[in-house]
């Protein structure tokens, strides 16, 4: 497999959506936000996986508020390309939320059902508040009824890969997020590695 960077993509990648420096760029804007609207008070980041691993991991050693980690894996995608809406849970938190401020950790937002569903979810454990906070945000989450409390960035309606991101697990680990080439895209999706 070739190995790629910002300045030479490869084979399968396609675009540079969002560079490695824009990131951490707007990563430590949102933390000022968050560390200035939570000051004060006790603040659970609870990450979904395992897309979210990179944001959570970077805006955690960004913020300056002492913080609790928690994370949750739930089923969303899988190989293909659309969001069921049938959401299973395959890992939930560790620790009880009631009563705690809880700031839940999104990659990327679609449909926003996996989220809805993820809110709500968690709402009915009786927490001080839920709060969302999605790096990236396609177009039809504007469009569904959506509340995120702050969002990194608003991309068109593309299949993109990197900073945690996977098309059929592959990718994830890309420091910055591109698109793959429809070639790339329908060989992976259809499992040919
Ligand atoms: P939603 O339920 O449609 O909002 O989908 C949410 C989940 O689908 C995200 O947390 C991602 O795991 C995955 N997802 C959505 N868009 C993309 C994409 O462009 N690339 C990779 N995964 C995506």
């Amino acid at each position: 497999m070739t190995l790629v960077d910002e300045t030479d993509l490869g084979t399968d990648l396609d675009r540079v959506v969002l560079t490695e420096k824009e990131i951490r760029d707007r990563i430590a804007e949102i933390a000022a936000q968050i560390d200035a609207d939570y000051r004060g008070r006790d603040l659970l980041l609870v990450g979904v996986l395992k897309g979210a691993m990179m944001v959570m991991a970077d805006l955690a050693r960004s913020l300056h508020l002492p913080v609790t980690l928690d994370f949750m894996a739930v089923s969303s995608y899988g190989s293909g390309r659309r969001s069921s809406g049938v959401v299973r849970i395959l890992k939930d938190l560790d620790e009880s939320i009631e009563g705690r401020h809880v700031l839940v950790v999104e990659d990327i937002v679609d449909s926003g059902l996996t989220l809805s569903w993820l809110v709500a979810n968690l709402r009915s454990r009786a927490p001080a508040s839920v709060e969302v906070f999605a790096l990236m945000r396609k177009p039809d989450a504007l469009v569904q009824d959506i509340e995120l409390r702050y969002v990194g960035f608003d991309l068109p309606r593309e299949f993109v890969v990197g900073y945690g991101l996977d098309c059929a697990e592959r990718y994830r680990n890309l420091p910055f997020v591109a698109t793959l080439t429809p070639q790339a895209y329908r060989r992976l999706a259809a499992g040919a590695g």
